[in-house]
């Protein structure tokens, strides 16, 4: 618990619980000037309550207070209550808590397991893994880790694009002028181009759509033939996406896409149609909402079901084969509507567990200002973006420690760090900008330099054959203080990024803890040979300790060197 915490409860006690905890929290103020003290407690609000003097109040307060541990001193002067921390207490409480808990400080223990499933990734089939799909990726990962620290049992769900009207379109175009072998050697780049072709062959002929729409009605009635080509693709592009989900680490439970729904489909319309929640319009079958919401199509004209209809069947499965406490989903702003009209639906159909939907909504990854489009054949793959990456830190690692072991290990944790911190560090709803040099620079509010800084704080420890020891701390200067202070953040930030369903803050905090670090890092010498060497040396173990878990929970690996 961090001290305002702490500071929260004594007062609370104090003041017999006649004002809540919030109340306290949201009264206490930092002092402007440092000989008032390092945390000021205001008593003008409490005077009306207790109607006696802010001074009194403040007074009896401090007398009170006088001979916890937690202060050094505390003064009543002018109506406020004015603390003045003991350091050296709370510095030596937060190094044996982090020490001791190692990377388990900062985890949240719950009575059960509950489960969270998080809808993340889900690429299309036969298309390239576009940046939006990098976003969620490695949002959805982080999400993962972070539920997980806080006592959930995450369950992570990759809903495949993997059915719809695209394949009637992709069976037509590799009938008419594909390649096996050229679709073998190198599947998404020629899917993806049959399917652009057959986009512009058939703005000249409409005979082609037709044909398209006869392809998925076979598909949908279980043609073998359409089948087996839907299969063959389907393999083939999830070989590749595993190729990117590998280097990213980034692992699943589930990969259930739409397709896997086919056989629900019926029940959802039986549902609805119960529940006389269907209308006709203009031959489809929609269900209208409430407020400004347009209807939700759930069955088109020619009785072929769509997206929607597929996510009301995912999440009534995910509902009963999971027992889920909260589901995420972690998909682009553009499709805010869709999920508003989803999970408007499941509410209207009475299931209670619609109050633990998500929609955790993000921005685009823009390119010189403009969304990095992959459509009409400017295809930017992901998987040489990560190649790149891994390159451009291959060349810093060759400059600047070209003795380095395990190099093209630490190569691939840099360069993909750098892709997913420089996504994670912005709030998600932010757009921002593709850019390969800024994201692996060492220096600035980049992946490799909080990596960095860990594997500096790990060398340090590794040159000091650095052991647990029970040195005890006697002094604490404002370098330090400023670093420990950030140590006991750390708890409340994973529950504030828990809350949030937002990563950045992790990001950011382990922007401003390297920080901090660094600036002590440059100003004292750590391994002097000194009675506190040993002292030292225990708030660099917590530091790594620290920072090692921050970037675990992003989803980015920390070496030891580098
Ligand atoms: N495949 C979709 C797309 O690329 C995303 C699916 C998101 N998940 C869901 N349950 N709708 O746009």
């Amino acid at each position: 618990m961090n001290y305002t915490d702490q500071f929260t409860d004594i007062l609370y006690e104090q003041l017999k619980q006649q004002v809540t905890k919030s109340q306290i929290s949201s009264m206490i103020e930092q002092p402007k000037y440092a000989h008032m003290g390092d945390i000021a407690f205001p008593c003008f609000e409490l005077a009306k309550i207790y109607r006696q003097s802010p001074q009194q109040i403040a007074l009896e307060l401090a007398n009170n207070m006088q001979s916890l541990s937690l202060f050094e001193k505390v003064e009543a002067i002018n109506g406020y209550v004015n603390v003045f921390l003991n350091k050296v207490n709370i510095s030596s409480q937060v190094l044996e808590e982090i020490i001791s808990q190692q990377a388990n400080y900062g985890n949240v223990e719950l009575s059960g397991q509950e489960v969270i499933t998080i809808d993340f990734s889900s690429p299309n089939i036969a298309k390239p893994f576009s940046m939006g799909h990098l976003r969620s990726t490695v949002i959805g990962n982080s999400l993962a880790l972070i539920a997980e620290k806080c006592g959930y049992k995450p369950v992570r769900i990759n809903h495949l694009g993997d059915w719809g009207t695209q394949f009637g379109k992709l069976i037509t175009a590799y009938h008419l002028w594909g390649d096996e072998q050229l679709v073998r050697k190198n599947p998404i780049k020629e899917l993806f181009t049959l399917y652009i072709r057959f986009h512009e062959e058939a703005e000249k002929n409409e005979e082609l759509n037709e044909q398209g729409r006869q392809w998925f009605k076979k598909l949908e009635d279980g043609d073998e033939e359409a089948l087996q080509l839907w299969k063959w693709f389907r393999d083939e592009s999830i070989k590749e996406f595993s190729k990117i989900y590998e280097l990213l680490h980034v692992p699943f439970d589930s990969y259930h896409g739409e397709a896997f729904y086919n056989d629900k489909m019926e029940k959802v319309v039986e549902l609805l149609t119960e529940q006389n929640l269907l209308q006709e319009s203009e031959g489809a079958q929609v269900v209208p909402l409430d407020g400004q919401l347009p209807p939700c199509l759930i069955k088109k004209k020619d009785g072929t079901t769509l997206y929607a209809t597929r996510d009301i069947a995912a999440a009534i499965y995910r509902q009963q084969t999971y027992q889920v406490a909260k589901s995420i989903y972690v998909v682009g702003n553009e499709q805010t509507l869709h999920f508003q009209q989803l999970f408007n639906v499941i509410e209207k159909m009475g299931y209670e567990w619609h109050e633990g939907l998500t929609h955790v909504p993000f921005g685009m990854i823009l390119k010189d200002g403009k969304k990095m489009s992959t459509r009409k054949g400017k295809v930017v793959l992901l998987e040489d973006v990560l190649h790149d990456a891994i390159e451009l830190a291959t060349n810093n690692i060759q400059d600047k420690n070209p003795s380095l072991a395990f190099k093209e290990e630490v190569a691939r944790q840099v360069g993909v760090g750098a892709v997913i911190f420089h996504d994670l560090k912005n709030y998600r709803l932010n757009d921002i900008e593709f850019s390969l040099e800024e994201m692996l620079k060492f220096e600035g509010e980049t992946g490799p330099y909080v990596q960095y800084t860990h594997a500096r704080a790990s060398s340090i420890l590794h040159k000091a054959a650095y052991h647990d020891n029970d040195a005890t701390l006697t002094c604490v200067d404002e370098l330090s203080w400023s670093i420990i202070k950030s140590l006991m953040e750390f708890p409340h930030v994973i529950q504030q990024a828990f809350d949030r369903n937002d990563p950045s803050k992790i990001a950011k905090y382990v922007l401003q803890l390297s920080k901090a670090f660094n600036k002590y890092y440059g100003a004292v010498r750590i391994l002097k040979n000194d009675n506190q060497q040993q002292v030292r040396l225990k708030l660099v173990q917590a530091v790594q300790i620290v920072l090692n878990e921050g970037l675990h929970l992003l989803g980015i690996e920390a070496p030891s060197e580098m």
